[in-house]
């Protein structure tokens, strides 16, 4: 067949089925700046071992030049017949250079190794994008969290009233988990510093072609020390695919959280106009779908990590065709996050709190009763008897209809003789946030120094 980069051992062309089934142009494709880059370090390499002359190498630059030029604008496209963007752009490098000269630039490199150092190349790019990206979304709420500092709302576990805690401090709480996903990208970025070309089919070259030189011109800092594992591996892929799969979680327990927020029972937040929707039918309705898809799509990119892992498994060395399964798993988790993020952060740094309604509901459901019974235990009662004398406390509240604040002195002392008036002063939100100011603590001061760490932490990434 015309073009293909195998027909010689073949009597005739692909059955159209196979070409049908074997074609990969239409998600590759976005593969093709990165492989005329890597032909020009290949050419290099061919050149430095003495395959081309200086004459030749420059005409292969330039026509790799300008290819690359018509594939930017758009002008040079892959046909019916090009089996993929490596197919594609051998074509069209031929009809700029003619085949004696193109044609000599496949020697020493297979599209095994060449597609294996491609796909770390954008990888490395949309790592890069999407850090940026998330840089953002911390900076959204960090910035929520400072306009909020002395902010007091219900803290939960188990979705029930546990504690008050500080805004900001639960906000906050949501950027630690989103730096451990910056720092997972550079992490997975120094094990993603080997270049594979070189490693030829999977058994390496044997035209003395010197792999570092690629390596250093594609920005790699070290080739591979294994050809089989350079072609066959894509471990390298499935961790990027988690790291994705992992902020699409990261953002859903936020968004879950703002849809909560944003019901009538809670009411803490207001959404922008700009970044809720309405509804068809119901006039009144704003609804908060920004937050409702990232909780979506966090299903979408585990589902993407979880068909990219069961491809691997039990996959022989070394490249087997499957691998070719790689690329539209991960290329969707990518875009999908390159489209949610700037809209989610969007919804982020315009919600409205009502800080007025948070601070209202934060000592409700006995939510001090901790600090009741720790203010015993600084009186000298062992932890044991305070927690059984708060109870009561509890216990008596619930059955008069009372907040803990509400008990007057008169039935605290028929309670325990410790529960003295002096007990009220924790009893507000604003004293038991206050005294938490052990590290990493709800106290406002404590709140204000963990925030210019992350902010710190940010920066030195
Ligand atoms: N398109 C293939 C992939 O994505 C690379 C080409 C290797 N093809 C082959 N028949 N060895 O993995």
């Amino acid at each position: 067949e015309a073009g293909a980069l195998w027909g010689g051992r073949f009597a005739g062309g692909p059955s159209p089925e196979l070409a049908r089934l074997s074609k990969s142009t239409h998600f590759d494709w976005q593969l093709a700046e990165y492989d005329i880059r890597g032909s020009r370090a290949h050419a290099r390499a061919l050149a430095a071992a003495g395959y081309l002359t200086s004459d030749e190498l420059v005409g292969m630059v330039t026509a790799l030049d300008a290819l690359e030029a018509a594939v930017v604008t758009g002008r040079f496209l892959p046909a019916e017949s090009d089996e993929d963007v490596h197919s594609a752009l051998e074509r069209g490098l031929i009809d700029l250079t003619g085949v004696e000269l193109g044609g000599k630039l496949r020697a020493g490199r297979s599209r095994n190794d060449q597609i294996a150092t491609l796909i770390r190349l954008l990888l490395r790019d949309h790592a890069a994008t999407l850090s940026q990206l998330l840089i953002e979304l911390i900076d959204a709420l960090a910035a929520q969290a400072e306009v909020h500092a002395d902010a007091i709302m219900p803290g939960r576990t188990h979705l029930q009233h546990a504690q008050p805690v500080l805004l900001a401090h639960h906000l906050l709480a949501h950027c630690w988990p989103i730096v451990r996903d910056l720092e997972r990208f550079a992490d997975w970025g120094r094990r993603a510093d080997f270049s594979p070309y070189g490693s030829g089919a999977l058994a390496g070259n044997t035209l003395g072609l010197d792999a570092r030189l690629v390596a250093t011109d594609l920005g790699f800092g070290a080739v591979v020390e294994n050809s089989i594992d350079g072609t066959a591996s894509r471990d390298l892929v499935a961790e990027f695919a988690y790291i994705t799969a992992q902020i699409g979680i990261d953002l859903s327990r936020l968004a879950e959280e703002i849809i909560l927020w944003n019901t009538k029972e809670f009411g803490f937040v207001t959404l922008d106009d700009a970044y809720s929707t309405g509804s068809s039918i119901m006039p009144q309705k704003k609804n908060p779908d920004i937050a409702e898809l990232a909780r979506g799509k966090s299903g979408r990119l585990i589902g993407n990590l979880t068909g990219l892992l069961t491809t691997l498994k039990g996959l022989p060395l070394a490249y087997n065709r499957d691998l070719q399964e790689d690329k539209e798993p991960v290329f969707d988790s990518i875009e999908t996050l390159e489209v949610l993020l700037p809209a989610f952060t969007g919804m982020v740094a315009t919600l409205r709190f009502h800080t007025d309604r948070m601070a209202e509901l934060a000592p409700q459901g006995f939510s001090l009763a901790t600090d009741v019974a720790e203010w015993l235990v600084k009186r000298h009662v062992t932890f044991r008897d305070a927690h059984e004398i708060t109870g009561s406390l509890v216990k008596y509240a619930e059955e008069h209809d009372l907040e803990l604040h509400e008990v007057d002195d008169a039935a605290l002392q028929s309670i325990s003789e410790h529960l003295v008036p002096a007990v009220r002063e924790v009893l507000t939100i604003r004293g038991s946030v206050e005294s938490r100011d052990g590290q990493g603590g709800t106290a406002p001061v404590r709140v204000a120094e963990q925030r210019a760490h992350l902010m710190e932490r940010v920066r030195t990434l």
